[in-house]
């Protein structure tokens, strides 16, 4: 059925309508279209457009659609146009002319604008309570393994003593941004386009704070054309969760390197893991991988918006109706990636004493020996090239700086003595890196407390 019969002699050609119609991906949308309705009805009646008798028509009308979709008693018609033109013709079938009058001073085009906005503020919610959980789940395993000293790494090369605690809490800090780009972007898409109508308002005595009030928006957007024609939210959105996945695909790709023989450090919960159909022996981070995966779908829906919306000229152009599947891809998307995530990262243990073992080999505590050297009144530069040749000797020697015997220490530079072995050592050099920001256990611990508190804000 079409809202726009009057002008036009034929029924549209059924495929041209199954390549129009977007109620295959919009109908999910049929809660805030009722809520938009209902809300622009009362107001249509305040301010004396429409009768008191028609709007309560109209709105038992509107809620008895809503209960019967929800209850699954009232199928939406696959061949409509969209959620818009069923559920007005569904209530006019019901209602009568009541129904006809819902339309007045109000287009698709404002009505699409505000639903695809209160149904992505319910999507935002869903997404920031996950990231909230997340985040609760890394403190948790940050304060777990705040002392388990593991090597950090630049270029994939062994670099420098840290903890497993101050490494996850790295992703801890990244996921309290995303939250805040999220909020950041919600708040400025919270205004209300209904009452743009077409795209240049109406002649009607419309009161368009009053629609933006009931429907809990911070106020009305002020210019007709910007109303119907803007679709930032959903660039900002999408980019905000683009972000988001280049941060699980990150960590996504260190599970994975980690649950390597080659590595080792972590054993994922069999309940979060797969086998291979041919060898027997293999336990894989599936969960992970498809992640990093899925980030690319994600980056592809942003940039659809971004093509999509480039070189519109105002106002509504049909091009945006590929708004809807493109945003709600990267939600489902995100939604879904967190949804395996979280309880994964939960079961994890780490392996602590390969951490351990690995960050005693590749001479991890090097800059640590040239510390030494300047707090014995070498300058840098001089205790930075004793110690690179004291690498070289242990490399030569197939020794590590622990085992090297002093005499050797001795022979490249005459300061050593016996306080080198206790410099070096691996919990002195985490426990000791209690800079702002740094690795040491006390650092970490007092970093999960701020995050918490953060998190819950
Ligand atoms: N299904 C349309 C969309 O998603 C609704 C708006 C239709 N407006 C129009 N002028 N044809 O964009």
């Amino acid at each position: 059925m079409q809202l726009w019969k009057g002008r036009f002699s034929k029924e549209i050609d059924p495929k041209t309508n199954d390549f129009n119609s977007s109620i295959k991906f919009d109908s999910r949308m049929y809660k805030e279209d009722i809520d938009g309705s209902i809300a622009h009805a009362t107001m249509l009646c305040t301010q004396g457009i429409i009768s008191s008798d028609d709007l309560g028509l109209i709105v038992e009308g509107l809620n008895n659609i809503k209960t019967e979709i929800e209850a699954g008693t009232l199928l939406i018609d696959p061949n409509a146009e969209d959620i818009h033109t069923f559920v007005e013709g569904e209530l006019t079938s019901r209602i009568g002319a009541a129904g006809k009058r819902l339309h007045t001073a109000r287009s698709r085009n404002d009505q699409v604008a505000l639903d695809i906005r209160l149904y992505l503020r319910l999507e935002c919610d869903d997404v920031l309570n996950q990231l909230t959980e997340l985040i609760d789940v890394l403190c948790k395993k940050a304060e777990q393994y705040a002392g388990a000293v593991m090597p950090g790494y630049t270029h994939l090369q062994r670099a420098q003593p840290i903890t497993f605690g101050h490494h996850l809490m790295a992703y801890a800090e990244m996921l309290l941004r995303d939250k805040e780009r999220i909020v950041d972007a919600e708040n400025r898409m919270n205004y209300c386009p209904l009452g743009s109508c077409a795209l240049a308002g109406t002649t009607y005595n419309t009161d368009r704070e009053m629609t933006a009030e009931a429907l809990g928006f911070n106020g009305p957007m002020q210019n007709s054309l910007d109303g119907v024609s803007d679709r930032d939210f959903c660039m900002e959105l999408a980019s905000a969760l683009s972000i988001l996945m280049v941060h699980l695909s990150r960590f996504s790709e260190e599970i994975v390197l980690w649950c390597s023989w080659e590595f080792k450090f972590i054993e994922l919960d069999d309940a979060f893991s797969t086998g291979s159909s041919i060898m027997p022996q293999k336990k894989n981070p599936d969960i992970t991988e498809l992640i990093r995966g899925k980030s690319g779908r994600v980056f592809g829906d942003l940039i659809t918006l971004l093509t999509m919306m480039k070189g519109l000229p105002l106002a509504y152009n049909k091009d945006m109706q590929e708004d809807k599947e493109a945003i709600f891809d990267a939600f489902d998307t995100v939604k879904m990636c967190l949804t395996a995530f979280i309880p994964m990262l939960d079961t994890m243990t780490a392996l602590t004493e390969n951490m351990r073992k690995a960050a005693a080999g590749g001479f991890i505590n090097a800059t640590d020996c040239a510390d030494y050297l300047v707090g014995k009144g070498l300058p840098f530069r001089d205790a930075y090239k004793a110690t690179g040749e004291l690498v070289a000797l242990c490399i030569e020697k197939g020794l590590t700086l622990e085992t090297l015997p002093l005499s050797e220490y001795k022979g490249i530079c005459e300061i050593f003595d016996e306080g080198v072995y206790e410099a070096i050592n691996l919990d002195k050099c985490v426990n000791d890196r209690t800079s702002l920001g740094g690795p040491a256990p006390q650092n970490v611990l007092t970093q999960v407390e701020r995050v918490k508190v953060l998190n819950k804000g």
